[in-house]
């Protein structure tokens, strides 16, 4: 039976809120509507403070929590009234929410996402599926990435070998073989866009690095680029994830130190990053014979030029494939809360390390 879903992303590069409608049968998950919400200023900064700086009073904490939760809200009401679409007609809502923290190595690992989702249910009317993370861990897994269970079900393919590469604030890759029974794999391999923005937005005064049009301007400096690859988590073998609480501005600074480099050249070389540290995680695996890009980051020209240059496998966005690149993400999310409402399993336990397959996330009720 077909069925319309809602999914909720924002994810860690904190541009904004990404909103879908999707039908789900059994033929496949298809794009109805989309909306794109930004934050405006003052929410912005919270968040900020919050995700970045890790420096926010408890109950400036809680309070983001509700606002954000308020803030899913409206912006479905908006989706709904654009695809002329009534809340009646949802079955559910998966709602990824802002992740906040996420240390999935400590002691006693966790993972905290915002947006609170009872705001969300009693707001819209609208059955809600959130908190997908935690399960996994409480499993032993690392609660990311949780995407390459969708991209298996829309991209595998039986002819070729595929990896999937999300290029958010994080660059996430979900490895597809042809081969039937070849398990799946996937991790985060590092920063995508999360210091390039900020890099950005310090020193150029603009949110991102349109189109790559200033890192193309700039050289890549091979000393820096090697000292950057020297970090642990780059050694690090799958299952492993990663946020922007580790590859922060503090890692950065920390790299240039006592260096003088062009700050068009530090940009090149964090472009360069992104796309050489994606051809060294992949060494290990089976080649590849082509890669599907998502995520915002597949806008950024100069990157997928990088890419196209480091990795001998075709590179394309995932618009050749039907599926607008902008929105994967949080189509993945409508996607595992029509599995939890089935009571299927989410997470892939060769991807997140967790000991088994778990229904992900806690259901509000309508
Ligand atoms: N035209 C463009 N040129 C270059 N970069 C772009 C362009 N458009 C978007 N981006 C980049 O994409 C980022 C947003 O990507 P996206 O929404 O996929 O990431 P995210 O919110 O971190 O999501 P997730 O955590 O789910 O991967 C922006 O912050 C910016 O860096
Ligand atoms: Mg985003």
């Amino acid at each position: 039976m077909t069925k319309l879903f809602i999914g909720l992303m924002s994810g860690t590069s904190l541009d904004g809120i990404d909103a879908v409608i999707t039908e789900i049968s059994s033929s496949g998950c298809k794009l109805i509507a989309s909306h794109y919400q930004t934050f405006d200023e003052p929410l912005l900064s919270q968040l900020k403070l919050a995700c970045r700086e890790s420096t926010i009073d408890l109950n400036k904490l809680g309070s983001l929590d509700a606002e954000l939760g308020t803030l899913y809200a409206e912006t479905i009401k908006k989706l709904l009234a654009k695809a002329n679409i009534s809340a009646e007609q949802i079955a559910a809502i998966g709602s990824h929410g802002q992740t906040i923290q996420h240390s999935p190595t400590l002691q006693h690992p966790f993972t905290l996402q915002i947006g609170d989702p009872n705001q969300l249910a009693e707001k819209t009317g609208i059955r809600v599926v959130a908190d997908f993370r935690r399960r996994d861990i409480a499993a032993g897994g690392q609660g990311a990435p949780l995407a390459p269970a969708f991209h298996n079900a829309v991209f595998r393919s039986s002819d070729e070998n595929r990896i999937i590469l999300n290029l958010g604030g994080i660059a996430n890759v979900t490895v597809l073989l042809a081969q039937k029974e070849a398990p799946i794999v996937g991790f985060d391999c590092g920063p995508a866009n999360t210091l390039m923005d900020q890099w950005c937005q310090q020193h150029f005064d603009q949110n991102f690095d349109r189109d790559g049009a200033i890192a193309r301007t700039g050289s890549i400096n091979k000393s820096l680029l090697d000292a950057f690859m020297r970090d642990e988590f780059f050694q690090k073998k799958h299952p492993k994830s990663t946020g922007p609480e580790y590859f922060s501005m503090q890692w950065l600074s920390a790299h240039l130190e006592d260096l003088t480099i062009e700050k068009t050249d530090v940009l090149a070389t964090l472009c360069e990053l992104t796309a050489y540290n994606i051809k060294v995680s992949l060494v290990t695996l089976p080649s590849c014979d082509r890669l599907i890009v998502c995520g915002g980051g597949s806008h950024n020209d100069f990157l997928i030029e990088r890419l196209s240059h480091n990795l001998e496998c075709l590179v394309e966005t995932s618009t050749s494939h039907g599926v607008d690149p902008d929105w994967v993400e949080a189509m993945a999310f409508s996607w595992l809360a029509k599995q939890t409402l089935d009571g299927k399993f989410g997470n892939i336990p060769s991807v997140t390390g967790a000991t088994k397959e778990v229904v992900l996330g806690a259901i509000y009720s309508a």
